[in-house]
């Protein structure tokens, strides 16, 4: 069989991201962040499209330079469909056209999501892939959820949020705390110093394996409020201890909801993406479960798990090899369903 050559484009929020993929092995993944958005505390659509545009052409020519391939090469063309911005997919999903017409080869649209989770197919030294049927969590700033996955096209979301997205949740409990955009990742920096007990905060109730979290977040401002008034040092004198106590907060939701999706469908085996699974505390916890309960774990490796191009690429492979591909007419999709 001829090796296959997929060019991937992902560009569903504020990353601008392409890869070349050699079948299942990634050549090049190349990402330009927008850093503009951290100024306004979170992602501006309008000027996120207009950095799409900026950086498309310039970020896929370094992804086929550093894959040393060129576009005569290319097999297909993949890029994602959905969900996201409309603005920004609309800079993706224009310009996998013309290439696609251009070079006269399949065009493939890709989920994000279903991206996410397939990520972990992607070979590379010193991962595992899973097998299935495997449950996936998927966790970042936009979504949050558990899905079952039987196979590569066979995915069923079990359980997701009512509200906002654990990454939210980080973000926002962070910006309450006067921490700066995007603040999960200092979250996790100091709740490593702090004690995780120090502040019990009440988790919500919520039916099944779905997930709510804009109640805890209601929480840590009406305490931090209080305990303001009390102490105007509050914040700086406990940093440590709050963050802590909310992340293990976080992670108990999280890791209720797990288990019950492990009891429910016997399945134990686990697999994290998303932005979130970069979080220290949640990848411990999960390790954790390995000898605590026999689940097997599999958290990809760090570029793959937040927004990247190669997860792009890898469900374009999955579909190139089983010939899903698109007419010129497919567009793209804010909402978008397994
Ligand atoms: O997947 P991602 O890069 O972008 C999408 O939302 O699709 O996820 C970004 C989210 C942000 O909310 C960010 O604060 C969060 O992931 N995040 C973390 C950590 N690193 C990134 N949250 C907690 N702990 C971290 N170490
Ligand atoms: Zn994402």
């Amino acid at each position: 069989i001829p090796e296959v050559y997929i060019l991937a484009i992902e560009s569903s929020c504020d990353d601008t991201a392409a890869a070349v993929l050699c079948n299942d092995k990634v050549l090049s993944n190349v990402v330009a962040n927008q850093l503009i958005h951290n100024q306004y505390g979170g992602v501006v659509p309008e000027l996120a499209s207009r950095a799409h545009q900026q950086n498309i052409v310039p970020v896929i020519e370094a992804a086929l330079k550093k894959a040393n391939i060129k576009k005569e090469q290319l097999s297909a063309i993949a890029f994602t469909q959905g969900p996201g911005l409309m603005g920004s997919l609309l800079v993706g999903s224009s310009f996998a056209k013309s290439i696609a017409l251009a070079l006269q080869i399949p065009l493939i649209a890709v989920n994000h999501m279903h991206a996410h989770i397939l990520a972990h197919f992607i070979d590379e030294d010193g991962f595992d892939k899973p097998s299935f049927p495997f449950l996936a969590l998927t966790i970042s700033g936009g979504h949050t959820q558990i899905v079952r996955v039987d196979d590569f096209f066979d995915l069923t979301i079990i359980g997701e949020t009512t509200d906002d997205a654990v990454g939210e949740a980080f973000d926002k409990s962070a910006k309450i705390l006067g921490l700066p955009y995007p603040g999960g990742p200092l979250v996790d920096k100091y709740a490593q110093l702090g004690n995780p007990k120090a502040f019990p905060f009440t988790k919500p109730k919520v039916p099944g394996l779905d997930f709510s979290f804009s109640g805890l977040k209601t929480a840590i401002l009406y305490f931090i409020q209080k305990k303001k008034n009390e102490n105007p040092e509050f914040i700086t004198e406990n940093l440590n201890d709050i963050c802590a106590s909310i992340q293990y907060t976080i992670i108990e939701i999280l890791m209720d909801k797990l288990k019950m999706a492990v009891k429910e469908t016997g399945i134990k085996q686990i697999a994290i993406g998303g932005g979130v699974s970069a979080n220290s505390g949640i990848r411990n916890t999960l390790k954790e479960t390995e000898t605590k309960y026999g689940w097997k774990t599999y958290i990809p490796k760090f570029e793959y798990t937040t927004d990247n191009a190669a997860m792009i690429g890898i469900v374009g492979y999955q579909k190139f090899l089983s010939q899903k591909f698109e007419t010129a007419e497919v567009v793209s999709k804010a909402r978008i369903q397994f």
